[in-house]
Protein backbone atom coordinates (compact mmCIF):
# COMPACT_ATOMS: atom_id res chain seq x y z
CA UNK A 1 0.00 0.00 0.00
CA UNK A 2 1.46 3.18 -1.01
CA UNK A 3 1.74 5.85 2.25
CA UNK A 4 -0.14 9.44 1.80
CA UNK A 5 3.41 10.80 1.64
CA UNK A 6 3.70 8.41 -1.34
CA UNK A 7 0.31 9.32 -3.19
CA UNK A 8 1.39 12.71 -2.66
CA UNK A 9 4.77 12.67 -4.34
CA UNK A 10 3.16 10.42 -7.26
CA UNK A 11 0.58 13.17 -7.47
CA UNK A 12 3.02 16.17 -7.91
CA UNK A 13 5.06 14.35 -10.26
CA UNK A 14 2.10 14.09 -12.18
CA UNK A 15 1.26 17.58 -11.73
CA UNK A 16 -1.86 16.84 -10.61
CA UNK A 17 -2.53 19.11 -7.50
CA UNK A 18 -3.35 17.82 -4.16
CA UNK A 19 -3.49 20.14 -0.91
CA UNK A 20 -0.53 21.40 0.96
CA UNK A 21 0.86 20.22 4.06
CA UNK A 22 -0.89 22.71 6.52
CA UNK A 23 -3.35 22.50 4.62
CA UNK A 24 -3.88 18.70 5.08
CA UNK A 25 -3.24 18.96 8.89
CA UNK A 26 -6.33 21.48 9.02
CA UNK A 27 -8.65 19.27 7.09
CA UNK A 28 -7.90 16.06 9.32
CA UNK A 29 -8.26 18.34 12.64
CA UNK A 30 -11.52 19.87 11.78
CA UNK A 31 -12.73 16.48 10.55
CA UNK A 32 -11.91 15.13 13.65
CA UNK A 33 -12.81 17.13 16.23
CA UNK A 34 -15.92 17.00 14.11
CA UNK A 35 -16.55 13.62 13.11
CA UNK A 36 -19.16 14.41 10.75
CA UNK A 37 -21.07 11.05 9.28
CA UNK A 38 -21.84 12.03 5.23
CA UNK A 39 -18.91 14.12 3.52
CA UNK A 40 -19.44 15.60 0.01
CA UNK A 41 -15.89 16.84 -1.33
CA UNK A 42 -15.60 18.86 -4.96
CA UNK A 43 -12.66 17.86 -6.38
CA UNK A 44 -11.54 14.20 -5.65
CA UNK A 45 -8.09 14.06 -8.04
CA UNK A 46 -6.52 10.61 -7.10
CA UNK A 47 -8.21 10.49 -3.43
CA UNK A 48 -5.67 12.05 -1.07
CA UNK A 49 -8.04 14.47 0.38
CA UNK A 50 -10.66 11.85 0.94
CA UNK A 51 -8.44 9.56 2.32
CA UNK A 52 -7.23 12.20 4.67
CA UNK A 53 -11.16 12.46 5.76
CA UNK A 54 -12.06 9.30 6.01
CA UNK A 55 -8.99 8.37 8.21
CA UNK A 56 -10.53 11.58 10.37
CA UNK A 57 -13.86 10.24 11.16
CA UNK A 58 -13.85 6.12 10.76
CA UNK A 59 -17.92 6.03 10.43
CA UNK A 60 -18.04 8.68 7.63
CA UNK A 61 -18.87 8.18 4.04
CA UNK A 62 -17.54 10.13 1.01
CA UNK A 63 -19.43 11.34 -2.06
CA UNK A 64 -16.52 13.03 -4.40
CA UNK A 65 -17.14 14.49 -7.53
CA UNK A 66 -14.42 14.66 -10.25
CA UNK A 67 -14.22 15.71 -13.82
CA UNK A 68 -10.90 13.30 -15.15
CA UNK A 69 -11.80 9.93 -15.78
CA UNK A 70 -8.26 9.23 -14.74
CA UNK A 71 -7.73 10.82 -11.55
CA UNK A 72 -11.03 9.36 -10.38
CA UNK A 73 -9.72 6.05 -11.85
CA UNK A 74 -6.47 6.53 -9.52
CA UNK A 75 -8.75 7.65 -6.56
CA UNK A 76 -10.41 4.29 -6.56
CA UNK A 77 -7.43 2.25 -6.70
CA UNK A 78 -5.98 3.95 -3.64
CA UNK A 79 -9.41 4.08 -2.02
CA UNK A 80 -10.05 0.41 -2.15
CA UNK A 81 -5.59 -0.67 -1.22
CA UNK A 82 -6.98 1.19 2.15
CA UNK A 83 -10.26 -1.33 2.89
CA UNK A 84 -12.01 2.58 1.93
CA UNK A 85 -13.95 2.09 -1.18
CA UNK A 86 -17.19 1.08 0.31
CA UNK A 87 -17.58 3.98 2.21
CA UNK A 88 -17.01 6.00 -0.90
CA UNK A 89 -18.96 6.94 -3.94
CA UNK A 90 -16.98 9.10 -6.91
CA UNK A 91 -19.40 10.39 -8.88
CA UNK A 92 -17.07 11.45 -12.08
CA UNK A 93 -18.47 14.17 -14.63
CA UNK A 94 -18.41 18.13 -14.14
CA UNK A 95 -19.43 19.17 -11.11
CA UNK A 96 -21.28 22.30 -12.64
CA UNK A 97 -23.90 19.16 -14.02
CA UNK A 98 -23.55 17.15 -10.52
CA UNK A 99 -23.53 19.56 -7.83
CA UNK A 100 -27.23 21.10 -8.63
CA UNK A 101 -28.43 17.57 -8.87
CA UNK A 102 -26.84 16.56 -6.29
CA UNK A 103 -30.08 15.72 -3.11
CA UNK A 104 -29.93 14.97 0.38
CA UNK A 105 -27.61 16.31 3.21
CA UNK A 106 -24.04 16.25 4.47
CA UNK A 107 -22.77 17.56 7.61
CA UNK A 108 -18.76 18.31 6.17
CA UNK A 109 -18.11 19.53 2.90
CA UNK A 110 -14.72 20.29 1.07
CA UNK A 111 -14.49 22.66 -1.69
CA UNK A 112 -11.51 22.00 -3.60
CA UNK A 113 -12.61 21.42 -7.60
CA UNK A 114 -12.84 24.40 -10.33
CA UNK A 115 -11.38 27.45 -8.60
CA UNK A 116 -13.70 29.72 -10.68
CA UNK A 117 -17.06 28.24 -9.64
CA UNK A 118 -17.24 28.90 -5.93
CA UNK A 119 -19.60 31.26 -5.98
CA UNK A 120 -21.91 28.98 -8.48
CA UNK A 121 -22.04 26.26 -6.23
CA UNK A 122 -21.83 28.15 -2.90
CA UNK A 123 -26.23 28.26 -2.53
CA UNK A 124 -26.30 24.36 -3.81
CA UNK A 125 -23.87 23.49 -0.91
CA UNK A 126 -25.49 25.78 1.17
CA UNK A 127 -28.53 23.83 0.85
CA UNK A 128 -27.27 20.84 1.43
CA UNK A 129 -25.16 21.67 4.85
CA UNK A 130 -27.36 20.62 7.69
CA UNK A 131 -27.31 23.38 10.56
CA UNK A 132 -23.94 23.17 12.68
CA UNK A 133 -22.39 21.28 9.57
CA UNK A 134 -19.11 22.52 8.16
CA UNK A 135 -18.19 24.19 4.46
CA UNK A 136 -14.17 24.03 4.15
CA UNK A 137 -12.69 25.87 1.14
CA UNK A 138 -9.30 25.42 -0.44
CA UNK A 139 -7.14 28.19 -2.08
CA UNK A 140 -9.74 30.89 -1.08
CA UNK A 141 -6.83 33.96 -1.35
CA UNK A 142 -5.54 32.43 -4.10
CA UNK A 143 -1.91 32.59 -5.08
CA UNK A 144 -2.44 35.51 -3.28
CA UNK A 145 -4.19 37.35 -6.26
CA UNK A 146 -7.72 37.78 -4.10
CA UNK A 147 -6.57 39.97 -1.55
CA UNK A 148 -3.99 41.71 -4.48
CA UNK A 149 -5.81 41.47 -7.77
CA UNK A 150 -3.32 42.56 -10.68
CA UNK A 151 -4.14 45.69 -12.78
CA UNK A 152 -2.91 43.85 -15.93
CA UNK A 153 -6.25 42.26 -17.26
CA UNK A 154 -4.76 39.97 -19.91
CA UNK A 155 -3.24 38.08 -16.55
CA UNK A 156 -4.24 34.65 -16.89
CA UNK A 157 -5.54 34.15 -13.39
CA UNK A 158 -7.30 37.24 -13.49
CA UNK A 159 -10.95 36.11 -13.87
CA UNK A 160 -10.69 33.44 -11.23
CA UNK A 161 -9.06 35.79 -8.40
CA UNK A 162 -12.11 37.85 -8.91
CA UNK A 163 -14.29 35.39 -8.87
CA UNK A 164 -12.67 33.90 -5.59
CA UNK A 165 -12.51 37.43 -4.15
CA UNK A 166 -16.08 37.84 -4.72
CA UNK A 167 -17.01 34.30 -3.06
CA UNK A 168 -14.78 35.35 -0.35
CA UNK A 169 -16.84 38.66 0.08
CA UNK A 170 -20.00 36.65 0.15
CA UNK A 171 -19.46 33.71 2.38
CA UNK A 172 -17.77 35.71 5.36
CA UNK A 173 -20.60 38.43 5.22
CA UNK A 174 -22.94 35.38 4.93
CA UNK A 175 -24.70 35.73 8.55
CA UNK A 176 -26.23 31.83 8.11
CA UNK A 177 -22.49 30.95 8.82
CA UNK A 178 -19.63 31.89 11.33
CA UNK A 179 -16.24 31.63 9.09
CA UNK A 180 -12.82 31.54 9.97
CA UNK A 181 -10.29 31.94 7.48
CA UNK A 182 -6.83 30.22 7.77
CA UNK A 183 -4.14 32.12 5.93
CA UNK A 184 -2.50 28.53 5.82
CA UNK A 185 -1.65 26.83 2.25
CA UNK A 186 -2.98 29.01 -0.32
CA UNK A 187 -5.91 30.24 2.32
CA UNK A 188 -9.15 28.02 3.41
CA UNK A 189 -12.02 29.03 5.24
CA UNK A 190 -14.17 26.94 7.30
CA UNK A 191 -17.79 27.76 7.68
CA UNK A 192 -20.13 26.58 10.26
CA UNK A 193 -23.80 26.70 9.15
CA UNK A 194 -25.65 28.51 12.18
CA UNK A 195 -29.14 27.99 10.86
C1 LIG B 1 -6.95 20.84 -6.37
S1 LIG B 1 -7.48 19.38 -7.15
C2 LIG B 1 -8.23 18.46 -5.85
C3 LIG B 1 -7.23 17.96 -4.89
C4 LIG B 1 -7.79 17.01 -3.86
N1 LIG B 1 -8.94 17.56 -3.18
C5 LIG B 1 -6.71 16.68 -2.86
O1 LIG B 1 -6.29 17.58 -2.11
O2 LIG B 1 -6.26 15.54 -2.83
C6 LIG B 1 -8.89 19.91 -8.05
C7 LIG B 1 -9.59 18.79 -8.75
O3 LIG B 1 -10.81 19.30 -9.30
C8 LIG B 1 -11.03 18.68 -10.53
N2 LIG B 1 -11.92 19.54 -11.33
C9 LIG B 1 -11.59 20.66 -12.03
N3 LIG B 1 -12.68 21.16 -12.63
C10 LIG B 1 -13.71 20.35 -12.31
C11 LIG B 1 -15.08 20.34 -12.62
N4 LIG B 1 -15.62 21.30 -13.41
N5 LIG B 1 -15.85 19.36 -12.11
C12 LIG B 1 -15.32 18.39 -11.31
N6 LIG B 1 -14.01 18.35 -10.97
C13 LIG B 1 -13.22 19.31 -11.46
C14 LIG B 1 -9.63 18.54 -11.14
O4 LIG B 1 -9.62 17.53 -12.13
C15 LIG B 1 -8.80 18.22 -9.93
O5 LIG B 1 -8.66 16.84 -9.75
Amino acid sequence: MHTLDELKKYARERYIPVMLDDTKQLLFDEVRQRLPRRILEIGTAIGYSGIVMLSASPEATLNTVELSERSAALARENFRERGMLDRVNIFIGDAREIVPQLTGSYDFIFMDGPKGQYETFFPYLTELLTVGGALVCDNVLYKGLVEHVPDDKRHKHITVARNMRAFLQDITADPRFDTVLHRVGDGVTVSTKKF
